[in-house]
């Protein structure tokens, strides 16, 4: 059983390009063919995790981003990587234990919880699913959006997304994120208000996004509530360890593994990863795809997470970022492990003979 189903509904409105059409499923979340692997067992990880940071704690490139205040003052030695498997094993080096505040991390997260609330279709047609190409901040990427729609990996949808939670309030909608975000992690997680603080006092630029969307009817609350919201979301204070536990529970259908509480559904799972693939790490998400071969997302305080689907989570903290606010030694370190542990997605090896 099987409906039509347009990809881009708004093209067809316009009377825009032909819209792609797939045969679709009328399950909400049919199973699908999953292939999955383990990752190597826990001491080789460990082998391969210390050899990753070895290898990349001495590279000095890139900068602390200082467009926040209380960010500026963290330290640029500070460097720990995590791998998290399905089977809540947890490998741990380096400053892995070190707290930082989650920032655009939050970003993947929050869009499931709120993609599990309203289901797929809704937050595709309200929110958008397609890359910007642009910086995470950029205003443009809106006026030049086909209806103000960008994608919830960068602020706009982002904004656009936490003003989707669920809750009649601000306090309500921002219980339901911060419960949801603590339920991927498996603990409670904190907020740092000296950095809320700081971001608030300097958020000129995401509060003028909001108003913007809503010149596009593309914000579905009060946007200087929405953007407060989304603020304090990304201040919760998470570690690598953290990071790779919740990316873990995308990368295990939705259920953490230490806890095993469900958290979000399988088929909100591969939509997320689908959103981390195209604009993860924003306008560099083609080069992170090309290098690594895996979703990630990353965070202007230095953290990326990235999944490896079926198998785990992986997480870096290093606060020097490259221009597109991208740690330097996260990239480097995740795609050492990437390769070592054998977790391209897009990468195979023939089986047939070779003649
Ligand atoms: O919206 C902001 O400016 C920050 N709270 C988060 C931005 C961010 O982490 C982008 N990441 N590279």
């Amino acid at each position: 059983m099987s409906e039509r189903t347009s990809l881009d509904e708004e093209a067809a409105g316009r009377g825009g390009s032909a819209p792609l059409t797939v045969q679709e499923s009328t399950a909400a979340d049919a199973p699908v063919q999953v292939s999955t692997g383990d990752l190597p067992d826990l001491q080789e990880v460990l082998e391969i995790v210390e050899a990753a940071h070895r290898s990349y704690a001495r590279v000095d490139d890139g900068v602390v981003a200082d467009y926040i205040p209380a960010l500026a003052q963290a330290n640029p030695d500070l460097f720990g990587i995590a791998v998290a498997g399905v089977h809540g094993q947890v490998a741990g080096v380096g400053d892995s234990k070190h707290e930082f505040t989650i920032q655009s991390v939050a970003k993947p997260f929050q869009f499931a919880l709120v993609c599990e609330a309203l289901g797929h279709r809704e937050v595709r047609q309200r929110l958008g699913v397609n890359a910007t190409g642009l910086p995470f901040d950029s205003v443009m990427a809106v006026e030049l959006a086909t209806d103000g729609l960008t994608n919830p990996m960068v602020n706009s949808g982002a904004i656009a997304t936490t003003s989707l939670a669920p809750g009649r309030t601000a306090d309500l909608k921002w219980r339901f994120l911060r419960e949801g975000l603590s339920r991927f992690a498996g603990r409670e997680l904190e907020l740092d208000e000296e950095v809320l603080e700081s971001e608030r006092a300097t958020n000129g630029r995401n509060e003028a996004m909001a108003r913007l969307l809503g010149g596009h009817s593309r914000i579905y609350f009060d946007p200087d509530e929405a953007t407060d919201v989304y603020t304090r979301q990304g201040c919760l204070l998470v570690t690598a360890e953290d990071l790779a536990l919740m990316g873990a529970t995308l990368a295990d259908g939705g259920v953490n593994p230490v806890t095993q509480r469900r958290v979000v559904s399988e088929g909100t799972c591969r939509r997320t990863l689908a959103l981390m693939l195209t604009a993860g790490l924003y306008e560099r998400s083609g080069e992170w795809l090309y290098e690594i071969g895996l979703p990630g997302k990353s965070g202007v305080s230095g953290g990326i997470v990235t999944i490896a689907p079926g198998k785990g989570g992986l997480a870096t903290f290093s606060p020097p970022l490259d221009a597109a606010g991208n740690s330097v030694r996260g990239q480097l370190a995740t795609k050492l492990l990437s390769e070592a542990l054998g977790l391209d997605i897009l990468a195979s090896s023939a089986v047939a003979e070779v003649r």
